[in-house]
């Protein structure tokens, strides 16, 4: 049983429904704020490590409806930079949840592979424990030339720590002369952040505020937010937004061309993101 993605969790009139709802649009990449998990420990009065585990859950049932739903990027929430404030309790057992999951998904690379998912953690990985940081970037190295659904885990992220992050790799390539003031544009900073623009954004739990998440990319996006705590979210719910979305989405935007400085600087971006996976994942291995 794979922990990552949840088998068996969708029943026949299920499947019939998203079917329908297949014969619309359906968004390319879906973010969620899986928001709640605090209140509905409350409310089950279970421990408060209980409820984010219980969102991990979740995560994982929500994967499989978007798999079924044929969405090919997911983005999620899972920690930002302002939760490290969190107590030293919750936030060690947010990390303890993060290295059991993170582990297990090494452990049952096949059947991730077999999923095809390709996972990618946004955020600023220095910050997290070393051992989880060789975690994570293992996880990304060998799930990177899976292409059915590619999960973004926002952790140890905020939009305006990206958003700094992006300036400075900008500001090293014009210093380098790969790219002139000039060339830096609304497009080219879009791309040299590390999330993409999601069409549909879904927050749980009644907040209406983005909590400082993908500021920059959410600027066509269509929101979405429901009073549903995260771990009671459901395939309905899941529905119900989408539904949502192909009432109110704006038309899709085709890509402008590219020239090939820019091209050439967003590729060794590329290329030192993976040579700085590389190094995370090998210093826990030496
Ligand atoms: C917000 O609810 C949720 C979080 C801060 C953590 C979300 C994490 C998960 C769902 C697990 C993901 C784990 C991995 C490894 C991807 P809250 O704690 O703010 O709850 P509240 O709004 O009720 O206070």
């Amino acid at each position: 049983m794979s922990t990552w993605v949840k088998e068996n969790c969708v029943s026949f009139f299920q499947l019939f429904c998203i079917k329908v709802v297949k014969t619309g649009r359906v968004p390319q990449h879906i973010a969620f704020i899986m928001d709640g998990n605090r209140r509905f420990a409350k409310k089950h009065n279970v421990q408060r490590n209980t409820g984010h585990s219980k969102g991990f859950d979740k995560l994982s049932e929500t994967l499989k409806w978007c798999l079924d739903l044929g969405i090919p990027e997911v983005t999620v929430y899972a920690f930002s930079i302002e939760n490290f404030k969190r107590s030293e309790d919750e936030v060690n057992g947010l990390m303890d949840l993060a290295r059991d999951k993170f582990q297990r998904l090494l452990d049952e690379m096949d059947q991730i592979n077999e999923w095809g998912v390709r996972i990618h953690v946004a955020g600023r990985l220095a910050l997290l424990p070393e051992d989880l940081q060789a975690l994570v970037a293992k996880a990304m190295l060998l799930t990177k030339n899976n292409n059915k659904l590619r999960l973004n885990i926002a952790y140890s992220y905020t939009a305006r720590d990206e958003i700094s992050r992006a300036a400075s790799h900008l500001v090293d390539g014009v210093n380098n002369q790969e790219l002139l003031p000039e060339d830096i544009d609304e497009d080219l900073v879009s791309q040299t952040l590390e999330l993409g623009e999601p069409e549909l954004l879904v927050r749980t739990s009644g907040e209406v505020r983005l909590s400082d998440f993908m500021l920059w990319q959410i600027s066509n996006t269509v929101l979405y937010f429901t009073d549903v705590l995260w771990p009671e979210f459901s395939i309905w719910d899941i529905l119900a937004a989408i539904i949502y979305f192909q009432r109110h989405a704006p038309p899709a935007r085709l890509e402008d061309s590219i020239s090939e400085e820019k091209l050439n600087f967003l590729e060794r971006l590329e290329k030192s993101r993976w040579q700085q996976l590389e190094n995370m994942a090998a210093i826990v291995a030496s």
